[in-house]
């Protein structure tokens, strides 16, 4: 009798063990990255559908994979409208934001932000032939593509007297350029000169230093995740310190031979 308990108990406690390190598979945490993948070279879909990532590649998509990498998580990217990425946050749909997001006063009253990883400004982008726009105080009256709820949404919108129109995603705003239905999109630095770099011989770039500020770069979390937030520094640091950063960014830029 002693020895059938010692034995059940033996399997049992065998049992247990395997039933653990089984479980502890199926229990590695996940981690969501939230952000709007049209906006080359922080986040896009990668051409052939093979990217960093699933089929994201870009610089956020890089600092992610190394986020979850340091949580011991798997990565799951939800691409969203660039507009909502702040209440998916907050209504707990995903766990973090890199979205090339500047950090700004307004948005530090709905999430925490980490340490800068990207300096930006906002360009003009105008067609080729277009000799009407030199400073940021000609697009009034003008026809003026944006993303929405971004900093260029924002500056259009308050800052100028042109006609606005707001697109869900970047690549709309371009796509209203090229088809001549705008006459401007104001974007991101780095994002409106890789767009250029592909239409050379139909789109330039206007900058205009006294209306754009400096703007910088953070990842979002939600208040209160300070563990979260301790840990994308930490990455970002590391990466900064590194150079794998700025070899990124060279690699996502120059469009070729991105390290995937
Ligand atoms: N930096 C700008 C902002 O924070 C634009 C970001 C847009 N990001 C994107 N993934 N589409 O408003």
């Amino acid at each position: 009798m002693r020895k059938l308990l010692f034995v059940l108990l033996l399997m049992l406690a065998f049992g247990v063990v395997v039933g653990c390190s089984s479980g502890e598979d199926e229990e590695r945490p996940i981690i969501v990255m939230g952000t709007s993948a049209d906006f080359p070279p922080f986040e896009f879909i990668a051409d052939g559908g093979e990217g960093r990532h699933g089929q994201y590649s870009g610089l956020d998509v890089a600092i992610a994979v190394r986020i979850a990498e340091a949580l011991g998580a798997d990565l799951i990217i939800h691409d969203a409208a660039f507009e909502g990425l702040i209440m998916d946050l907050q209504g707990g749909s995903i766990d973090f934001i890199a979205a090339a997001m500047t950090i700004r006063p307004d948005r530090m009253e709905s999430v925490n932000f980490s340490i800068p990883y990207f300096a930006a400004v906002q360009y003009m982008v105008v067609a080729m032939d277009n000799e009407s726009i030199t400073t940021a105080a000609d697009l009034d009256g003008r026809y003026v593509a944006v993303q929405g709820g971004t900093t260029g949404y924002f500056f259009a919108m308050d800052e100028t007297d042109a006609d606005v129109l707001p697109f869900i995603r970047a690549s709309e705003a371009f796509a209203a350029l090229l088809g001549g239905r705008v006459d401007a999109v104001v974007i991101d630095s780095a994002v409106a000169q890789r767009f250029v770099n592909a239409n050379p011989n139909d789109l330039r770039i206007i900058r205009d230093n006294y209306a754009f500020g400096d703007e910088n770069y953070g990842i979002a979390v939600r208040f209160g995740e300070y563990d979260l937030l301790d840990t994308i520094n930490e990455v970002i640091a590391a990466m900064q310190a590194s150079g794998e950063l700025a070899e990124l960014y060279y690699y996502y830029t120059e469009g070729a031979g991105a390290p995937e």
